[in-house]
């Protein structure tokens, strides 16, 4: 497995063929769809294709959405990472977007925070990424929650498939505005 992204409890790499089971338990489950769009797939074509469409964004533009890994058991827990979005939402093209999507089953253990947060270091210290977007549906509280403590500054409200979401942004922090205990980090 090449390891993309490692943090205390998980791997990201690159999602791949082999990956279509724990893509279709995930995606045709519509309480995992209630902030995403509200149309599961129904078949294992669907994700299937889902995976060769990340597939080809890796070639495209250098980063798509990577699998997250349990390390533990060496489960599929979902989807996370960055994609580069080519379409305009809220006035904005041709960005990097953070996201995350996980099987029920995997929710509410820290994982969306904690994979967040290995996705932001790889997004700023490696890829040198001068900043990067997020968005939410208004009421999804989880994922808000997610982009607010990860550091992430709420922008404006804007109307995103049919309903209100909220943008985000984040930069990377100068090193002259870090805190005395991030510097004592680094010593
Ligand atoms: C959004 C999602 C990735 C969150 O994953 P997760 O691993 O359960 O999130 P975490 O465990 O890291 O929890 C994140 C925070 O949200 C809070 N949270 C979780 N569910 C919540 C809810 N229903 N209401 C309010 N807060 C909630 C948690 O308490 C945690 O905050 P805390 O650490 O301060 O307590 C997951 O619910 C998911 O895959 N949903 C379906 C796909 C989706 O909606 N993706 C995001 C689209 S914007």
């Amino acid at each position: 497995m090449k390891v993309i992204i490692e943090t205390d409890r998980l791997y990201l790499r690159e999602l791949l063929p082999g990956d279509v089971q724990g893509m279709f338990e995930m995606d045709s489950d519509p309480d995992v769809h209630r902030f995403v769009g509200r149309s599961p797939v129904k078949t294992l074509d669907e994700s299937i294709k889902a995976i060769e469409n990340i597939r080809r964004q890796y070639k495209d533009f250098g980063v798509a959405r990577l699998a997250i890994i349990e390390k533990v058991t060496e489960g599929f827990v979902g989807w996370g990472g960055l994609k580069f979005i080519t379409e305009n939402v809220n006035g904005f093209q041709n960005y990097h977007d953070l996201g995350y999507r996980f099987i029920k089953r995997y929710w509410g253990k820290g994982y969306a925070k904690e994979s967040t947060k290995g996705v932001i270091k790889y997004a700023f210290e490696k890829l040198k990424l001068p900043v990067i977007y997020a968005i939410a549906d208004l009421e999804h509280k989880a994922s808000r929650n997610v982009l607010e403590s990860s550091g992430f500054d709420f922008v404006n409200s804007f109307e995103y498939d049919g309903d209100p979401h909220a943008w985000y942004k984040l930069s990377p922090i100068p090193v002259h505005k870090r805190t005395a205990l991030f510097d004592s980090e680094q010593i």
